[in-house]
């Protein structure tokens, strides 16, 4: 098997800056260069100061300051790198199609065609072709298609090896991954393109979890992944509402199911709702991949998930407002927390826009607070819904920088992200700082009830009466 030297990864985001690092950092003989095509981005890569790394993620800037131009590059020098590289990742995003057939619910696979076209221009030797993204099922098909035919005349291997770590514990997933999937053919080539990847794996993973599969069942298991992970959140939040109505407690229900082995206790958070950029976009995809199919029974079971979804975040907003004696107009509150998890920068589809649009929309005052998140992409995530008018969103929703401050005056807060800092504020102070009845909206069941009942507060714990 040919050693492998050089690696390239076509994108720089949240999987191809961590991934690659812990690459590079697992494997030291190995020159990994990941390239993207936004120069910003790049350029927070190689920022100096690791603070202003474009992904916030616990132990990610270590690794860039141990590994950073040794055998570690960011680079715009897209043709170059894949010139050079014996496997080329591709990890480029692949959002939900706002357009044409299939909108609203296929993946837009137009930046994989395009880095697709852009290896068959430059590669001038056989390179591994690893889809790091996630795709639909069948994606595999359309890459070898397109480098195939208008190729060198070089091989290409490809393979499938979707990524499965989470946002905010992205380094120690990917350090202790459960299992890495490799999908590819199983030609004589395409098993030794498959134990050429499991071999950068083997640096630091057991044998016995990585997976080799065709690569057909590698790109749908990912998408199945995804899909089984949010219907266990969806499954616990529809429990929730049934627990606001009954006095039973949606941690002590989580806790007696999750003792059954069968069940097991992980992935049974009550919250306002999962975020992020994947879970919703995977399931949509997989729903429009089984209607697609004719399989409606099954497209119309996975999207229930979201169904669950959207009416558990709209119903924290409607919470707040019939709380609220029925009107939120004119009054401040106070939201702790944006990212749609804690521990990351990310804000993608996080539960807190949503709640903030409804809001909003009764003209109440909004102020955020979030540790990791700039007042820019919290901005940015309000005027791309296109509600109101960006003048309206600035005037309206304020970014504050002193969490405690914030609450001064305020009507209520809500907890949108479960950072655990949150845990730690003087909530006496807070309490004095509020007018009151000072009200208080958990929708990440952060905080102990009885505590804050006796510190004075109204209440309100997702999925407790
Ligand atoms: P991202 O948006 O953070 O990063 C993608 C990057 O690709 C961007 O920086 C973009 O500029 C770059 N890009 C797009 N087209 C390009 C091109 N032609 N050439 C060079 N660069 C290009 O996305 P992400 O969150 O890293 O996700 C990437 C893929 O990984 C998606 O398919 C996603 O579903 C999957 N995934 C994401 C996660 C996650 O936690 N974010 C986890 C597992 C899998
Ligand atoms: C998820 C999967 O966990 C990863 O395995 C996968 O690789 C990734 O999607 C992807 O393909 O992008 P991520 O979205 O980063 O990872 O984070 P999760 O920890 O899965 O959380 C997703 C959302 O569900 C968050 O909003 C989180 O707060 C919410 N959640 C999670 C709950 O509300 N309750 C839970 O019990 C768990």
């Amino acid at each position: 098997m040919k050693k492998t030297t050089k690696i390239c990864c076509i994108g720089a985001g949240y999987v191809g800056g961590p991934t690659m690092s812990v690459i590079a950092n697992q494997c030291p003989e190995i020159q990994v260069t990941v390239v993207d095509i936004n120069q910003d981005r790049i350029n927070q890569w190689n920022d100096e100061d690791l603070d202003k790394l474009p992904v916030y993620e616990p132990g990610l800037k270590e690794i860039i300051a141990s590994n950073r131009n040794k055998n570690l590059f960011f680079s715009t020098e897209v043709d170059k790198a894949i010139e050079e590289a014996d496997i080329i990742f591709i990890s480029v995003n692949t959002p939900t199609k706002t357009y044409g057939k299939g909108k609203g619910q296929a993946a837009d696979l137009k930046f994989i065609e395009l880095c697709a076209r852009n290896i068959a221009k430059v590669a001038k030797t056989d390179k591994i072709v690893v889809e790091k993204s996630t795709l639909p099922v069948r994606t595999a098909g359309a890459i070898k298609s397109i480098l195939e035919n208008t190729g060198n005349g070089v091989n290409f291997e490809i393979l499938s090896n979707p990524e499965f770590l989470a946002e905010g514990t992205a380094v120690d997933d990917l350090l202790n991954a459960d299992r890495v999937l490799i999908g590819g053919d199983d030609t004589p080539t395409g098993q030794k393109a498959k134990d050429t990847l499991s071999a950068i794996y083997e640096h630091w993973l057991p044998k016995d979890r990585i997976l080799q599969t065709n690569v057909w069942s590698s790109e749908l298991s990912k998408l199945v992944a995804n899909a089984f992970l949010a219907q266990r959140v969806s499954s616990i939040n529809s429990i929730s509402a049934l627990c606001e109505r009954t006095d039973a407690n949606v941690a002590e229900v989580a806790r007696a199911i999750g003792y059954d082995s069968r069940i097991g206790s992980k992935f049974l958070n009550s919250s306002v709702g999962f975020g992020g950029s994947c879970f919703q976009k995977d399931i949509l995809n997989l729903v429009y991949i089984a209607s697609s199919f004719g399989l409606q029974e099954v497209a119309d079971y996975w999207e229930q998930v979201i169904i669950m979804n959207d009416y558990q975040k709209r119903r924290f907003a409607e919470n707040i407002i019939s709380t609220l004696y029925n009107t939120v107009s004119g009054k401040k509150i106070v939201f702790y927390g944006w990212a749609f998890k804690k521990d990351t920068n990310d804000t993608r589809e996080s539960a807190a826009i949503y709640v903030a649009d409804a809001l909003l929309e009764e003209r109440a005052e909004i102020i955020v607070y979030d540790p990791k998140v700039s007042e820019k992409t919290i901005y940015a995530d309000m005027d791309y819904l296109n509600t109101r008018t960006p003048e309206e969103n600035r005037r309206l929703l304020k970014v504050v920088k002193d969490p405690i401050k914030a609450t001064e005056e305020a009507h209520a807060i809500a907890i949108l992200t479960e950072w655990d800092e949150f845990k730690t504020y003087d909530w006496d102070k807070i309490y004095n700082n509020m007018l009151k009845p000072a009200f208080v909206f958990d929708g990440r069941r952060l905080l102990d009830s009885e505590t804050m009942t006796a510190k004075g507060f109204e209440f309100y714990k997702i999925g407790q009466s």
